[in-house]
């Protein structure tokens, strides 16, 4: 018998943000059901009922409906109203990855194919036992630690971007963070909350998120298939920006770099805003076409906030990353933080340091990099193989696809109802109106990612027929 959800829902409608009203209820309605907060048989409030309770009309909750109801996460039954569909059997019993993910937390009922999951390489398992050993017979110096991050720590980072990155900066110029969006947060922290930043749309969603909860104003700006689109910067009529935040490497999500005449042009743009440029460098170390590009930073220092992270290399859950700047930046920064004692625990510090100085970053680099070839040149050719003449990208460790909103919606409809979250690339748009697909490889084994493929691939036949 169904279950009525005499609970209202838990979502939150923001009119202050550019998303469409129907779209942030779709999303938050699908998260739900993902994570297993809804049950499938759930009833949903009727679309009067939910229009009157989240004050808006009621095209837009049907909108949504009927978005959900394409993408298979909803039925209708005629007169008995809207549940929630029946979760695939293999949601129902996890594969004994999603069960491992689940674990301490309903949050993982699908399989995602999100892109921040890295591949983990089981020796570096043993590299960080090695590190915890040694951390567990190490004692922090005394008093209050450097709220720069570890001296040590600092002077290896420092040695990791000129090997790597090409950016030249002294441990001085270094501060130690929990990861990217951190950084950002702390550099936010010393601007001027009256102003705004600059953030390519589509783009990183917490970037936009953290400036937005911080004050900010958020300005987008579109992006094509040379990165970030400088001359639609350049027409922006804030004198206000202080802050550009762009992800040269592989823009995130489309995948592009940015090319050399637009990194030149941005540098230019941002010394004429007199704004800081932020490279976000989340994932630069995995391309397989060419090597890495240099770094922004590596063009001219003074302008470009550097951040890194272990992310994308070790674990998310890691929470370890590093801000480079000019050195009187990196002064405010940290005498900021030090009031706050806002820094990476010592053992985290020092545990990451053993990884770093015995290698096993760089080694989680190098064979991450090798399965991640494989597995994008695999993706990338199956798509291509159903979808002729649309363009597929390849970036690090996610493949994105631009397709028409149907289109997309039963790819991610096939993917939901074969077990796997598959990223909608709307879902990255504040502003633009831009549909496809971002499949994430990192998180699933290659048996998971075939069962993927299969299930997107018939989907996109399966929706091709019905349009053709
Ligand atoms: C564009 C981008 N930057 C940075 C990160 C990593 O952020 P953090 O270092 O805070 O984990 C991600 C993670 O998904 C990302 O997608």
């Amino acid at each position: 018998m169904p279950r009525s959800s005499a609970e209202p829902l838990p979502v939150e409608l923001r009119r202050d943000v550019a998303e469409p009203l129907g779209v942030q209820l779709a999303r938050q309605v699908r998260q739900l059901a993902a994570n297993g907060v809804l049950a499938a048989h759930t009833r949903l409030p009727s679309s009067r009922a939910l229009a009157a309770e989240l004050s808006v009309s009621r095209s837009v909750v049907e909108q949504a409906y009927d978005q959900l109801q394409a993408e298979g996460w909803l039925t209708s039954v005629r007169g008995a109203g809207t549940y929630l569909a029946d979760l695939p059997s293999s949601t129902s019993r996890p594969s004994a990855t999603a069960h491992r993910r689940s674990e301490g937390s309903r949050s993982h009922r699908l399989l995602s194919l999100d892109t921040g999951t890295p591949w983990q390489d089981h020796r570096v398992s043993l590299g960080w036992r090695r590190a915890w050993r040694e951390v567990s017979v190490a004692r922090p110096a005394q008093g209050y630690p450097d709220p720069a991050g570890m001296a040590e720590l600092r002077e290896e980072v420092s040695a990791y971007l000129a090997r790597r990155r090409g950016v030249r900066r002294t441990p001085d110029e270094v501060v130690i963070t929990s990861g990217t969006t951190h950084a950002w947060a702390l550099l936010l922290d010393v601007l001027d909350r009256r102003g705004s930043v600059a953030i390519e749309d589509p783009g990183y969603r917490a970037a936009v998120a953290v400036a937005a909860d911080a004050g900010f104003g958020v300005v987008d700006v579109p992006v094509d298939v040379f990165g970030l689109d400088v001359a639609a910067l350049a027409a922006v009529g804030r004198d206000d920006v202080q802050a550009i935040y762009v992800t040269p490497a592989h823009q995130h999500p489309l995948g592009v770099s940015l090319s050399a005449s637009r990194r030149v042009a941005l540098l230019e743009e941002a010394g004429r805003r007199s704004a800081y440029v932020v490279e976000d460098d989340y994932d630069s170390e995995f391309r397989y076409d060419v090597a890495p590009l240099p770094a922004l930073a590596s063009l001219d220092p003074r302008q470009v906030v550097h951040l890194g992270t272990v992310s994308k290399v070790l674990h998310p859950a890691v929470r370890l990353g590093w801000l480079a700047a000019d050195r009187a930046l990196v002064r405010r920064l940290v005498e900021r933080r030090a009031a706050r004692h806002d820094h990476p625990s010592w053992p985290l510090q020092q545990a990451v340091l053993t990884m770093m100085r015995e290698g096993h970053l760089d080694r989680a680099v190098r064979s991450a990099r090798r399965i991640y070839a494989e597995r994008s040149a695999v993706v990338t050719r199956r798509l291509a193989a159903v979808l002729a003449g649309q363009s597929v990208g390849s970036a690090g460790m996610y493949v994105t696809a631009e397709l028409s909103a149907s289109m997309a919606s039963d790819a991610v409809a096939a993917a939901g109802a074969a077990g796997f979250l598959l990223p909608s690339l709307a879902d990255y748009c504040r502003t633009c109106d831009r549909h496809g697909i971002v499949l994430g490889f990192g998180g699933v084994s290659d048996t998971e990612l075939r069962r993927a493929l299969d299930a997107v691939e018939s989907g996109l036949r399966r929706g091709g027929g019905r349009r053709g």
